[in-house]
């Protein structure tokens, strides 16, 4: 027998790229983060298409049973004191769970209940996150480098931003050169 070795996709663990594969990338911008942040007027003056992460992910299919895997690059920044983040959703099917990994840079994953309950969860190389089902997140990097974490999440698990119009109950800001979390006044 000839078997045939099928090459599969590839991540390159140091960087996060992801290769042979058909892939999708998008990337959300200053512009696309209106509200998101709590210093409105400094994202406003901020360049529009300055792009705050890029999402890779491998073309798979999307039916009920398959799995979605992506990596996402959060540049560093802030805009005034908040540091660069995700939107941040939750799963449309909310019992939908999701694994992170993160792979390079340091940051922070703010997960929440629908009880509007947040807890961080540190993000490095190595590191592996259980997102449960019924459970927000965001990713937040607070270093001076790339955080990129790769995402494995159900394909039917759809992204549902609009429930978190009021945002996360934490904020985390840098303040006297340290990382701070601070409860937020509208979430
Ligand atoms: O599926 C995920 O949770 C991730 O791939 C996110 O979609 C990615 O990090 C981008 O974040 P958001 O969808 O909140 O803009
Ligand atoms: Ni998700």
């Amino acid at each position: 027998m000839n078997p045939i070795f099928i090459q599969p996709p590839q991540v390159a663990w140091a960087s996060g790229a992801l290769s042979e594969g058909p892939l999708l990338r998008k990337s959300t911008r200053i512009q696309d983060l209106a509200g998101i942040f709590v210093d409105e007027q400094a994202r406003q003056k901020m360049p529009d298409d300055l792009i705050v992460y890029d999402v890779e992910m491998l073309a798979t299919s999307p039916a009920e049973g398959e799995l979605y895997t992506g990596v996402t690059h959060l540049y560093p920044g802030k805009i005034g004191h908040e540091y660069f983040m995700t939107r941040g959703h939750f799963h449309n099917r909310r019992e939908q769970g999701e694994v992170y990994f993160g792979l390079r840079g340091s940051g922070l994953l703010l997960l929440q209940n629908e009880q509007g309950e947040a807890r961080l969860e540190r993000v490095f190389a190595g590191s592996v996150h259980i997102i449960p089902g019924f459970t927000a997140h965001r990713l937040i990097n607070t270093g001076d480098d790339v955080l990129s974490a790769l995402a494995v999440w159900p394909a039917v698990a759809g992204h549902d931003y609009a429930a978190l119009a009021n945002g996360f109950s934490l904020r985390v800001i840098e303040e006297n050169q340290s990382v701070q979390v601070k409860e937020a006044k509208n979430g």
